[in-house]
């Protein structure tokens, strides 16, 4: 939200781009093209892991999991997820100055991730969350940030933005059947899918498999000491008691309160609160026609 000069804060435009609504970051109100086009050049280091979720999929748990499994252990970054979030990072140039490997993360579709990461076959981790849970999620989080404007409520972002005609990075579907796409057509298997949902219910399994995929020798004890830091009750506390948000507060004062609200219930199944029997009904419906050669299997419950 901007002050207008009498004390009273508008909320800034929405942006269009490519067929996504975007968030309002600075880059992208700057010149949203131009963003986009540097995070497709941008230059990469064969180590880098891109973390790439559509928003509201877990993306701050699942880079908080991969910074300690790097560091081999279970011990909080001091760094917010934010602070290497490329589509909001004032300059992309502070990258040069982070060590290898250096666990970025995007919201972008894949279609506008690095082109030097992907044609070297670079680590890409992708969450999965079931879109029902991912509306709802979203639907607390704009309703925060304001950021796509003034929602009242979950009905109204329902049908204006979630499923309106321009949706948040495209939509949920169109990001993900092209993730699919792209992990059938890619030889090197470079993407490695979590499911939140599983991320949930088996953390440990969860956890083991993405160790061995990013390479990382790290022992079962360990494992248990992430998993158990990285649920979400403790990932809440930590995220209000040890990360620093000062960096990112000076950019944006209300960051840190909307920050915390981001670990909101960390739940499977909360679409069932928000959901009506004709909302789901009609949802259903969308996705067996728009998932009909889809096998991406989702979990809601
Ligand atoms: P809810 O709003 O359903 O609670 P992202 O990081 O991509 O913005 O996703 C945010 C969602 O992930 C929020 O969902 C948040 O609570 C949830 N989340 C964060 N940490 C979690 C954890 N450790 N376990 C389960 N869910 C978590």
């Amino acid at each position: 939200m901007e002050e207008n000069g009498d004390g009273k804060s508008t909320p800034p435009p929405i942006i269009e781009f490519d067929g996504m609504m975007l968030p309002p970051f600075t880059p992208l109100r700057e010149d949203v093209k131009k963003r986009f086009e540097e995070i497709r050049n941008l230059a990469c280091r064969k180590d880098d892991i891109i973390l790439v979720t559509y928003p509201k999929s877990g993306t701050h748990w699942v880079w908080e999991i991969i910074c300690m499994l790097l560091k081999n252990k279970a011990e909080y970054s001091k760094e917010v997820k934010e602070f290497l979030f490329l589509e909001a990072i004032p300059d992309l140039s502070i990258l040069d100055n982070i060590p290898s490997p250096r666990p970025l993360n995007t919201h972008l579709p894949y279609r506008w991730l690095p082109t030097q990461h992907i044609e070297s076959g670079g680590k890409i981790v992708h969450v999965v969350r079931n879109p029902k849970d991912v509306a709802v999620s979203f639907y607390h989080h704009v309703f925060n940030t304001k950021e796509f404007g003034d929602i009242s409520d979950f009905k109204s972002f329902y049908e204006n933005i979630y499923m309106g005609s321009v949706q948040p990075m495209g939509g949920w579907f169109a990001y993900e059947t092209e993730f699919e796409q792209a992990k059938i057509n890619e030889t090197s298997n470079a993407i490695f899918t979590v499911q939140y949902e599983s991320l949930k219910k088996n953390p440990i399994q969860e956890i083991k498999r993405l160790s061995k995929y990013l390479d990382v020798d790290v022992n079962d004890e360990i494992i248990a000491e992430i998993a158990d830091k990285c649920s979400f009750r403790r990932l809440k506390e930590a995220n209000g008691t040890v990360k620093d948000h000062s960096r990112i507060t000076r950019r944006s004062p209300k960051y840190k309160e909307i920050m915390l609200k981001m670990y909101r219930k960390g739940e499977i199944g909360d679409w069932k609160n928000h959901f009506t029997v004709a909302i789901n009904e009609q949802f259903d419906a969308k996705f067996k026609e728009v998932m009909k050669d889809s096998k991406i299997e989702v979990q809601y419950e």
